[in-house]
């Protein structure tokens, strides 16, 4: 069953200190589908979380703007768009080096095309726009690692 937790952003350092929380939260291996219209605040949480880690960027295989690798020593972290990408676009672009290690945490947004690629334990988070700076971030987690993930975010307000 569907679990949805929420949590209210009044401004982009509210979006940051939710994403602080969550980024102490992972071991590696997570995935975590970002849903929301542009300018909702997905790209803010996941750069964020990897400023919270103190992961650096570097050089992956697939296209830059579709997919960055951050890492630091063990910890892999990767961020996806796949804005206005059909599934049969994504097939051969090199996702296969973030699929190789289970370790690899992944972040995507615009995620539809990639989802039969991924293992199905992931956390969807749904970014909805408010009036001004106002955002509702919700989540559910569909998988034990990800509804465990989703039950340590929406503790500790
Ligand atoms: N509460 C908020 N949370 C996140 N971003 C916000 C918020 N209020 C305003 N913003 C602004 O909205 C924009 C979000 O951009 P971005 O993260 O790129 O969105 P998306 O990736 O969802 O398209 C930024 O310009 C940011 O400053
Ligand atoms: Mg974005």
């Amino acid at each position: 069953m569907k679990k949805a937790h929420t949590y209210i952003s009044n401004s982009q350092s509210e979006t940051e200190k939710l994403a602080r929380r969550f980024a102490h939260l992972l071991r590696g291996g997570e995935i975590v589908f970002l849903r929301g219209p542009i300018g909702a605040g997905k790209t803010i949480f996941v750069k964020s979380v990897a400023k919270a880690l103190g992961l650096k960027s570097s050089p992956t295989s697939a296209s830059f703007s579709l997919m960055k690798r951050y890492s630091k020593g063990k910890t892999v972290l990767f961020h996806i768009d796949l804005f206005r990408l059909e599934k049969e676009e994504v097939f051969n672009l090199g996702f296969e080096e973030m699929l190789e290690d289970e370790n690899s945490i992944i972040l995507a947004e615009w995620p539809d095309p990639l989802a039969d690629m991924l293992p199905v334990d992931r956390l969807e988070m749904d970014f909805i726009l408010c009036e001004g700076d106002k955002r509702k971030i919700t989540w559910s987690g569909f998988g034990p690692v990800s509804k465990h993930l989703s039950e340590q975010l929406c503790q500790k307000k």
